[in-house]
């Protein structure tokens, strides 16, 4: 029997592995340190789902205040096709109910045909946005200055 409940913290080690083996890290991302922020706050858990015990399955889901979103969707490769990465979004859908979340949503890279043809199964519809972003906390020069902030020219307030 498959069972589903919020990771604790004494499952990130086996969460990271399942994740390595699902090729969801990339090297530019701490997945020890995204496990232990999406753990340590109210709006963020990380569903998974356990064979035996052992962890065989996740899903990372946090509300933004205005979104529900999900990350770290795997499911071990044994275990695939057994109907396991859609009850995990049906759990993300269901933790986030208390906060009224009108939407979920998420980000699949455009080489992950697999997966998109698996949220398509699951009643997910494509969007047609395009994704921005900026690292942060690189280069002070882009920084907001204090007069901005203050919104004077002179900085005085
Ligand atoms: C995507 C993933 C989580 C799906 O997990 P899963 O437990 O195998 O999915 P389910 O068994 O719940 O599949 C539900 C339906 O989705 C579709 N589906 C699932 N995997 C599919 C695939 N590889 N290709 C096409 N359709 C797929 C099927 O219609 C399936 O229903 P069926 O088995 O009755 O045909 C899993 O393949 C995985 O871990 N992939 C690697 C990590 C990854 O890419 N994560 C997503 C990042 S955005």
């Amino acid at each position: 029997m498959i069972e589903f409940r919020p990771l604790v913290s004494s499952d990130i080690g086996e969460a990271v592995k399942l994740w390595e083996a699902c090729e969801l890290t990339r090297p530019w991302n701490d997945p020890v340190a995204d496990a232990e922020r999406a753990l340590g706050g109210p709006c963020s858990t990380i569903i998974g789902a356990f064979a035996a015990g052992h962890l065989i399955g996740t899903a990372m889901t946090g509300w933004d205040g205005h979104r529900g979103w999900i990350y770290y969707l795997g499911v071990d490769k044994d275990f695939r096709r057994w109907g396991i990465g859609r009850k995990l979004i049906l759990h993300c859908e269901e933790w986030l109910g208390q906060f009224g979340a009108p939407k979920i949503q998420l980000m699949v890279r455009s080489e992950n045909d697999a997966a998109a043809r698996f949220y398509e199964a699951i009643g997910y519809e494509e969007d047609s946005f395009r994704l921005f972003y900026r690292r942060l906390g690189r280069s002070r020069s882009q920084s907001i200055r204090p007069a901005v902030i203050r919104g004077t020219k002179s900085g005085k307030s």
